[in-house]
């Protein structure tokens, strides 16, 4: 089953408490949370005070991408705010990526790694086993409303073959430039979770756009 976790990266920042509270009724399976620090990414977002203010309004696991550098630092910080799931970027600064997921499950959150466009599949090889999933990026981090690259079909089409030929539950995500036509190709390339902003944010229904995602 296809999972849809819009991010609220493309919601109304002047009424995110309403956006967020709406996502379950339109069919969302997660809410996607996009955290930039301004020097990873040229851009700054929110951090975890925005986790926590949300975290009541909503029972959908709350799925925390960030794009920051030292990610392992923020382990703990959005443990507390009620994150569900922590994603870490192989390109960051974390050295030790394999230490950082480990102690993201012992924080009892579900984890993952997180590749740029121009991040090969075999970076992420030896880390499956401790990847609950792994997000691929479909556009470069840091803004919303790009376009999709297509040559993420083929990395998507890499990784589920990885992950079939040694059995593993690892989920392959997808972000950026997803929408009703993007998504088809990326869910017959073999991918599990499709993130959406403005294809859902923007949509005249999101219920609509959240189904037509999904497929
Ligand atoms: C980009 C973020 C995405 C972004 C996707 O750096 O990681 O989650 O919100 O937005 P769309 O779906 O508009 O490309
Ligand atoms: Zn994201």
């Amino acid at each position: 089953m296809i999972k849809v976790a819009p991010s609220i990266l493309s919601a109304d920042f002047a009424a995110m408490g309403e956006a967020v509270k709406k996502l379950k009724n339109q069919g969302a399976d997660w809410v996607h949370f996009d955290v930039m620090d301004g020097n990873f990414v040229p851009n700054i977002t929110f951090g975890p005070d925005m986790c926590k203010a949300i975290r009541p309004l909503t029972d959908l696991p709350i799925d925390v991408h960030l794009m920051v550098e030292h990610p392992a630092e923020w382990i703990t910080p959005f443990q507390k705010a009620g994150a569900d799931i922590l994603t870490i970027h192989v390109e960051s600064s974390e050295r030790h990526l394999h230490r950082a997921l480990q102690a993201i499950h012992a924080a009892g959150m579900k984890a993952g790694v997180v590749l740029n466009p121009a991040t090969p599949i075999s970076v992420c090889t030896h880390l499956l086993t401790e990847c609950d999933l792994v997000l691929l990026m479909s556009v470069n981090p840091g803004f919303g409303g790009q376009s999709f690259i297509p040559e993420t079909l083929r990395k998507i089409r890499e990784l589920r073959a990885e992950i079939e030929v040694r059995g593993l539950p690892t989920l392959i995500e997808i972000d950026g430039g997803v929408n009703p036509e993007t998504a088809k190709l990326c869910r017959d390339a073999g991918a599990d979770i499709l993130v959406a902003g403005s294809a859902v944010f923007k949509a005249e229904s999101p219920a609509e756009a959240i189904k037509a995602i999904r497929g």
